[in-house]
């Protein structure tokens, strides 16, 4: 059975002076000593880069896992404004969002850019989180599948086996909306992805790979999400800020394994 992995994409929020305060209600409000809730379900921050030195400083000594939001492929260069994966790994950081939809839409990245990250971090030993869904439009015209398999393809054609990849399907008009997809729906679009990395790289690797859903997850809507035989945890924004909504997440994916 996969572990679940509840992951919370802080996007361009927080700070260095709260993210403290932040980790010790979280377990407060967990309720559970932490090292208990872990041995059944994964827990991940993927913080901005300032606040990277500092989460690994705050979860030391616990399995809480820190990544980054973004990442180059390249080792170092003139790439103003970049962070490559050596950096990040002199950090202690082995773990980054790929292609995220706010950075396909607002910074013009590609399935060519977001191939390449994913071989390099591959190659580097690190654990991609590649993002992946449709627009509003694509879905009303029925192009569901055909972009989710557009944008697999692009990253599969680049990697010979799936490694520690962790696919998380994000419908863009679900993202930071409040209009969640139905459990339904979302077990849908993960049941394809499924059955197209499977295609690729076979069926074991494929039964083992992670889908999470991002997208207006919240604690209402996680224990009917998670409930989806191919729903794997969650990437969740809005509702991961506050430590009570992510830690009352967390206790439903805890509870369920
Ligand atoms: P919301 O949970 O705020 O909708 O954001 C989802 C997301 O983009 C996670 O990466």
């Amino acid at each position: 059975m996969r572990k679940q992995l509840l992951a919370g994409n802080w996007k361009m929020n927080g700070s260095v002076s709260t993210i403290e305060a932040y980790f010790s209600d979280f377990r407060e409000c967990l309720g559970l000593p932490i090292s208990d809730v872990l041995k059944k379900v994964d827990i991940c921050f993927a913080v901005p880069f300032t606040l990277l030195a500092k989460a690994k400083e705050v979860f030391k000594g616990t399995d809480v896992q820190v990544a980054a939001q973004n990442c180059h492929f390249e080792e170092k260069g003139a790439y103003t404004g970049e962070v490559s994966l050596g950096m990040l790994a002199e950090l202690g950081i082995n773990s980054s969002l790929v292609a995220h939809s706010e950075r396909r839409q607002y910074y013009n990245e590609t399935d060519q850019s977001t191939s390449h990250k994913v071989k390099c971090m591959l190659d580097k030993g690190f654990i991609p989180i590649l993002c992946v869904g449709e627009t509003q439009a694509e879905r009303e015209q029925g192009l569901t599948n055909k972009v989710l398999e557009s944008q697999l393809s692009a990253v599969f054609a680049c990697i010979d086996k799936l490694d520690s990849v962790v696919i998380a399907y994000e419908p863009v008009w679900a993202i930071g909306t409040g209009l969640a997809a139905t459990p339904e729906l979302a077990d849908e679009a993960h049941r394809f992805i499924r059955e197209f990395a499977k295609k690729r790289f076979g069926g074991e690797a494929a039964a083992k790979l992670k889908i999470l859903y991002g997208g207006s997850m919240k604690p209402e809507n996680t224990d009917s999400l998670l409930a989806k035989e191919h729903i794997d945890g969650g990437l969740v924004g809005g509702a991961s800020l506050k430590p009570s909504d992510f830690a009352s997440m967390v206790k439903s994916a805890y509870q369920r394994a």
